[in-house]
């Protein structure tokens, strides 16, 4: 049966995309900024990135940033997210600040402010300060502190102009990624490095959280999580702990010390196991337990799908695969021009198991979207016809207005991303925007689901038409 019913959100949701300073920005002659760990890893290996291109070539936000934020209100903005280049502000890492980093983040607020959108302002968008990469990176503690000093002088230069925080984003991924993998610096494979990190970022945010209250009891501060609950191939004893223990590495050793304060008890016993418990203090895990966050930022693109890792496998080293194995379902919806899977119903389990086991606490999709690669070939009439991305909008809309309607806690959506922007080793492959960026002229153009999404945010809602 064809079921028209209008998806009305609750008054006040926030409409709105997230990007991120490193992926928006690019680095002009003169702007005082120093090298973060990407520009680094781009100079030294720039065959790694695709077609060569590098972060210094980002999206040119940092010249364009005044008629950038005009588009905000053409596509309906009503909340926007962006990070502060840690770098640009702090050249070093450490102590001396660079005042024109300064001037351009207080223009960018204050525009945004003046537009009347929702400002969020994240700390940390997987852009290390290149000189404190050479002392150790996270696996330093003094990283930690130089970390909290940073987030202390974002707070007193910009607490004025901004309320909402947030301590990192996808902090599990730098270190899957750059610890367990090569996808980021330092590219190297260490699980007890990888322990470190983790460990360290978390106290890092904690940190961030306290400085924040400090500084203004009335702001607020969150952490942005890569959340999906892990989905076994079966119901077998062997899959359903495999899937577990995928959930305790990937979503709660961020989740439960953010929301709970407490890592949980099965994850540390694993570490203990493995020889792998991080260097800490009782004087720490009491930070941790003090400075949890205030609401949740929850990113969202495709399930966890996991199995138990096959018998009798050899490995020289303690990985991940050693307790889990991803599965590859058969038959699930794809995103082709992507390779990711879609499955809207995740969105619903986050809500619902927010609900049930983190308090009910409030929330935010602070990041869900359709990467396409060759997105030109959508072009019509000169812009891009992207109904796919509409379509998986409101896909994911239709789950999230369930898991509202059954009580989570959600009071907005952002979607990833504004406009085309650069990321990390794919660099402009993926475009994700809701405004096409022209490499070669810098032109923007508004795609279909621009306007979509701003009538989108205007009613408050959508007309579902589909089947059910
Ligand atoms: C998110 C990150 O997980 O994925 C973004 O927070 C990133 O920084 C986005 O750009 C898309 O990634 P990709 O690899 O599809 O371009």
């Amino acid at each position: 049966m064809t079921n028209s019913n209008f998806m009305a959100f609750p008054d006040g949701f926030l409409w709105g995309s997230s990007t991120s300073g490193p992926q928006s920005e690019g680095i002009i002659e003169g702007d005082g900024k120093g090298d973060s760990n990407w520009d680094f890893w781009y100079r030294t290996s720039p065959e790694l990135f695709h077609h060569q291109i590098g972060p210094e070539r980002t999206s040119t936000f940092y010249e364009n940033y005044q008629n950038d934020l005009k588009l905000l209100k053409e596509t309906g903005h009503k909340v926007f997210r962006t990070s502060i280049q840690w770098s640009r502000l702090i050249p070093t890492g450490r102590g001396e600040i660079n005042f024109k980093a300064v001037e351009f983040y207080r223009n960018v607020f204050k525009e945004v402010n003046v537009l009347g959108i929702k400002l969020i302002v994240n700390l940390y968008h997987f852009d290390l300060p290149y000189c404190l990469q050479e002392i150790g990176g996270w696996e330093n503690k003094e990283i930690v502190f130089a970390y909290e000093a940073y987030a202390k002088e974002c707070f007193r230069l910009f607490g004025d102009l901004v309320d909402t925080w947030i301590t990192f984003n996808e902090p599990i991924v730098p270190v899957e990624a750059g610890y367990l993998g090569k996808f980021h610096y330092p590219a190297k494979v260490d699980a007890r490095a990888a322990v470190q990190v983790a460990y360290n970022t978390q106290l890092a945010s904690s940190l961030a959280v306290k400085a924040c209250h400090q500084n203004n009891a009335s702001h607020r501060i969150s952490i942005v999580l890569n959340l999906t609950p892990a989905y076994p191939r079966s119901q077998s004893h062997e899959d359903i702990k495999a899937a577990r223990i995928a959930e305790l590495f990937q979503t709660k050793s961020f989740l439960d010390p953010s929301v709970l304060g407490e890592y949980p008890k099965e994850l540390v016993e694993i570490l203990s196991e493995y020889g792998l418990t991080p260097d800490y203090t009782e004087e720490e895990l009491v930070i941790i337990k003090e400075n949890t966050v205030d609401f949740l930022g929850v990113n969202y693109y495709q399930p966890l799908r996991v199995q138990a890792p096959q018998k009798n496998k050899e490995f020289d080293m303690v990985t991940p695969d050693i307790f889990f194995e991803h599965y590859d379902m058969p038959g699930k919806k794809m995103n082709p021009h992507r390779g990711w899977e879609i499955y809207e119903k995740g969105l619903y389990d986050i809500g619902i198991n927010l609900r049930d086991h983190y308090n009910n606490i409030e929330w935010l999709v602070t990041e869900n979207g359709m990467g396409v690669e060759g997105e030109e070939k959508f072009r019509e009439n000169g812009y891009i016809i992207d109904d796919y991305r509409i379509e998986f909008i409101k896909g994911h809309l239709i789950e999230l207005h369930r898991a509202i309607a059954e009580g989570t806690n959600c009071k907005g959506y952002l979607l990833w991303t504004f406009i085309d922007c650069w990321s990390w080793l794919n660099a402009y492959k993926n475009r994700y925007g809701l405004i096409e960026l022209n490499l070669t002229t810098e032109e923007r153009i508004i795609k279909k689901s621009g306007y979509w999404f701003k009538e989108l945010s205007e009613q408050n809602g959508f007309l579902n038409t589909k089947e059910s």
